[in-house]
């Protein structure tokens, strides 16, 4: 069976959905890997490296997808070919296309892929189960971006984040706040803590506080109560009602007068992300301070973030609203991508490298959403029309609004 790699064409995108490395396993797994050439090169990867892994390189997308079985992919594919390729239109009928779909944001493709005749698979819809974790697209990349979130929030900051004692003076540590404790959020306290930031921290979810306190950084508390509530059975944050967030305001105002850098991370599943910080909070922060949106795809986090700019307020905070973390760390991200992937291509590949998709195995199930012609995916086929992410509530799917998912 023929697995096709293709360079990815949307905007924002440097990731490439195959490594040398992840190549070299699909060979062992008896498939047939055929790699677009330039597909790596926004990630360093070359074609010589795909090719002495063992694929077959071929000069554009629609020699890569021609006969192939299984089509691997980060973006959704173009359709229709009005920005450029046609891609899904170059993909056979019967094959499998997995990547990160955004069904949710984007529900007309799903009619499409029906029509296609493909076996469309969103990677950002397999549960967070033990036996999926090798397959965590969410926690693969958001782990990144809120590694590079704190990068960039360094890079617009007009000082140093440790304290320094030197001859001249002493520098003063900056002080970092980061909201939403998930997955980025964690990282992003671990990042800030390790350049030698005094960091804290807000989540609505109470687990977040051990997690938060076990990094070394101290937790924001808003309200007791309300917190043990605010968790879903699968670990997501529930939407809080409007007194807890003008609590939540109150303290926070507070903590940004002692701020210099906020990394906001916060995500509501199959919700607009919820604003946390307000204009009038964000024109009480210190001239210099920088604010990294990570939730900007998902209507934002902060009044006033813009989607791929950087913003400058009247009082000189700048807010970062970059698209797409994920691919502005590349490598790695594709990397432990490629990995997910893997992963996900060992559950509907057989031993004898033929394509099953088993719609009885519970991560397959939740992944797929299309199949011979039909939307078959039990979250979403109830849903004729699909509301986008920022307004719908499916409960226990993501938005895949996680940093990355541009597109
Ligand atoms: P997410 O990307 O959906 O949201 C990010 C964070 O924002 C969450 O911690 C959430 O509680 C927080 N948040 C939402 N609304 C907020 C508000 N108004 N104020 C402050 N914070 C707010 O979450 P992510 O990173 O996907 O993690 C969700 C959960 O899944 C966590 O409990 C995490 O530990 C768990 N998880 C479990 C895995 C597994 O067992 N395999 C793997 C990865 C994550």
């Amino acid at each position: 069976m023929k697995v096709a790699i293709i360079k990815e064409r949307r905007a924002h995108e440097r990731r490439v959905a195959a490594t040398p490395d992840s190549v070299k396993h699909m060979v062992g797994m008896g498939l047939e890997p055929v790699v677009e050439s330039g597909a790596g090169a926004e990630a360093y990867f070359g074609d010589a490296a795909y090719g002495a892994a063992g694929a077959a390189i071929v000069p554009d997308a629609a020699a890569a997808l021609a006969d192939a079985d299984i089509v691997l992919k980060v973006q959704r594919p173009l359709i229709g070919g009005g920005d450029g390729t046609d891609e899904l239109g170059l993909i056979k009928r019967g094959a499998a296309l997995i990547g990160l779909l955004r069904p949710l944001r984007h529900p007309e493709d799903l009619e499409a892929y029906a029509r296609a005749g493909i076996a469309a698979c969103a990677m950002e819809l397999i549960p967070r189960i033990t036996r999926a974790q090798t397959m965590d697209v969410l926690s693969s990349q958001a782990n990144l971006a809120g590694y590079k979130a704190v990068l960039e929030a360094a890079a617009e900051f007009g000082r140093a984040f440790p304290m320094m004692m030197t001859a001249a003076g002493t520098i003063k540590a900056a002080r970092v706040l980061v909201m939403g404790a998930g997955v980025a959020g964690l990282q992003a306290i671990a990042t800030a803590r390790r350049l030698g930031a005094i960091v804290s921290a807000s989540d609505v979810r109470a687990a977040a506080k051990e997690q938060v306190e076990s990094l070394g950084a101290s937790f924001i508390t808003v309200d007791d109560e309300a917190a043990r509530g605010a968790e879903t059975t699968g670990g997501y944050a529930r939407e809080m009602g409007e007194e807890y967030q003008r609590r939540q305001r109150d303290k926070i105002s507070e903590a940004l007068r002692r701020t210099d850098i906020v990394i906001c991370t916060a995500l509501i599943p199959g919700r607009a992300a919820p604003v946390l910080l307000t204009e009038a909070m964000v024109a009480g922060m210190m001239p210099g301070s920088v604010i990294v949106d990570l939730a900007v795809e998902a209507g934002g986090n902060v009044e006033g973030s813009r989607p791929g700019e950087i913003a400058t307020t009247a009082n000189g905070v700048r807010i970062v609203g970059h698209l797409n973390m994920p691919s502005r760390i590349a490598v790695d991200a594709s990397q432990l991508y490629a990995r997910n992937l893997l992963a996900f291509l060992a559950l509907i590949v057989d031993k004898e490298g033929q394509l099953r998709i088993d719609t009885e195995d519970e991560i397959v199930k939740a992944a797929l959403l299309t199949r011979d012609g039909a939307v078959v995916n039990p979250a979403l086929a109830a849903e004729p029309v699909l509301a986008p992410a920022t307004s719908g509530a499916t409960p226990g799917v993501s938005p895949g609004a996680t940093p990355g998912a541009t597109g």
